[in-house]
């Protein structure tokens, strides 16, 4: 038998292997790295109880008391949290979700609970109506349809009022079209020009949002397919991104983050903005399910999910495991 190995030309070798020798030089050549500074965790509010109640499709999440907000925030940022995501749940629930809109209502209240117990915590408000309406739509519904132009002036009453009670940044995830220009204006006419908008921009119909409607105790039956995106749809995902950047979007978010890493990066290419990424309660649920049936080891699934986020192209990652990050030191 000849040794083949002598044809190969070994000195000019590709060996990618050499830079992988020790976990120093690995560390050396990482190329993305991410930190507590680049994550958001999305927290739940409940109005109605006093005590913690868990989330049973989002193990190690619980529904937060309104009445122990403050504590909980002051836990958070003791871990290294700098940054959460409120959504809360509403025992005020209408046709509109008018709740969101009043100034000592719980969007309102919750902003200021926070910023007051830690003004340092940045308070990003989730802005949308589907926790707060009785039919779980994420805006007004007539005739069986939801209501776009409707929708954006009550997006507009709630991002002023969110932002007046404390919040730093408005967050819409309604999915209506002009809601980005639409909650600028109303927040430029109130004095507000200094409030930045992150708009949920490119947000998909996905079936991994199904531990949040548990969480937010959605009432909603049917989808919300004619407002969110069609997961199979590339270029309108882009133009989802690039329309809300023209109007006046300070920064971008995709959603769900996970399988969709070909659209982070495609919209990374395509705009200069802050580009966020949302790995959602159906993700989380995945890797806590799967961690749980000692199928998988979850801290370093946790490590290279987020990370895989970040290299698509994503500046920050929502994310449900922020807080077991913290506590674990990253
Ligand atoms: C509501 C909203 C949803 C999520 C964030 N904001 C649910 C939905 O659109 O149905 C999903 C978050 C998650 O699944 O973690 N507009
Ligand atoms: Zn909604």
């Amino acid at each position: 038998m000849t040794d083949w190995t002598k044809k190969l030309n070994t000195p000019t070798f590709t060996r990618l292997r050499r830079l992988r020798r020790s976990p120093a030089l690995r560390e050396l050549f990482t190329e993305v790295e991410f930190s507590l500074d680049d994550l958001v965790l999305p927290i739940f509010v409940d109005e109605g109880t006093t005590d913690f109640t868990p989330i049973k499709s989002m193990p190690g999440v619980s529904r937060i008391p309104e009445n122990k907000l403050e504590r909980e925030i002051e836990k958070y940022a003791r871990a290294g949290i700098k940054s959460v995501m409120t959504f809360g749940i509403s025992h005020h629930k209408d046709h509109a979700g008018s709740d969101t809109w009043r100034p000592d209502g719980l969007v309102a209240r919750m902003a200021s609970r926070i910023k007051k117990s830690v003004p340092d915590m940045i308070v990003m408000s989730d802005t949308c109506f589907c926790e707060y309406t009785t039919h779980g739509h994420c805006g007004v519904v007539h005739n069986g349809d939801v209501e776009n132009d409707a929708t954006l002036l009550n997006l507009g009453k709630q991002a002023v009022a969110a932002a007046q009670a404390g919040a730093d940044v408005i967050a819409p995830s309604a999915a209506m079209d002009g809601q980005v220009a639409a909650i600028r204006a109303a927040l430029d006419a109130n004095g507000l020009t200094g409030t930045p908008v992150f708009s949920y921009s490119t947000k998909f119909a996905s079936a991994l949002y199904g531990p949040f409607r548990e969480a937010a105790e959605s009432a909603l039956l049917g989808d919300r397919k004619a407002y969110q995106m069609n997961p199979m749809n590339r270029r309108e995902a882009v133009r989802e991104s690039l329309a809300d950047e023209a109007e006046g979007a300070d920064a971008l978010m995709v959603k769900p983050a996970g399988a969709y890493l070909d659209i982070i990066r495609e919209i990374r290419d395509a705009t200069r903005l802050p580009l966020g990424a949302y790995q959602v309660s159906g993700e989380y649920a995945m890797i806590k399910f799967a961690a749980a049936a000692g199928a998988i080891d979850e801290a370093r699934v946790v490590r290279e999910t987020i990370g895989a986020i970040k290299r698509a192209g994503a500046d920050m990652i929502f994310t449900y495991f922020a807080m077991d990050l913290a506590l674990q030191g990253i």
